[in-house]
């Protein structure tokens, strides 16, 4: 059965271009093979990301996501069955560019998105959606 995830975290360094180039590169790769669509989206200090396909696939891949040490504080905003998949691809978005170092040298781990409901959650991924797909082109 198709269902979605949709989770935020915190990254734990300061991705550089080359870093990010790699990781939407790889995400782009793995994720296309395995028919799984929806978008990453990073801001420079947190990722959002929206990952659609069937059940024991996505399991199987936010397993190894959640592990992974250059981000933490992973807190799922959507977990569950869905009729229709909302992305026709697999999108990447970076907003904002790498982040900045700050006077201590590691990213602002920035505050929690605050718990939304359906309908927020649609205006959201709506917006998240047409940032990626005007920042496609950059990256691509
Ligand atoms: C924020 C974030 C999102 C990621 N998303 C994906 C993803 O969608 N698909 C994927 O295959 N790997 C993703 N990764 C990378 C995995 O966590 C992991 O490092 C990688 O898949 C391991 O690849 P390997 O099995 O070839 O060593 C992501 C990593 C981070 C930090």
């Amino acid at each position: 059965m198709l269902h979605h995830l949709i989770y935020q975290s915190t990254a734990l360094i300061v991705f550089s271009e080359g870093q990010l180039g790699q990781l939407m590169h790889h995400t782009r790769q793995r994720n296309q093979a395995a028919g799984i669509t929806g978008m990453l989206w990073y801001d420079g200090r947190r990722f959002l990301q929206v990952m659609e396909g069937p059940a024991p696939i996505l399991d199987c891949l936010f397993a190894r996501i959640r592990t992974d040490c250059r981000h933490a504080r992973l807190q799922v905003l959507a977990n569950g069955p869905i009729r229709h998949r909302q992305f026709d691809t697999w999108l990447t978005a970076i907003v904002n560019g790498p982040a900045q170092p700050s006077a201590n040298g590691c990213p602002d781990p920035g505050s929690s998105l605050p718990a939304v409901g359906d309908e927020e959650l649609r205006l959201l991924l709506n917006d998240f959606q047409r940032t990626a797909l005007s920042t496609a082109a950059h990256l691509s």
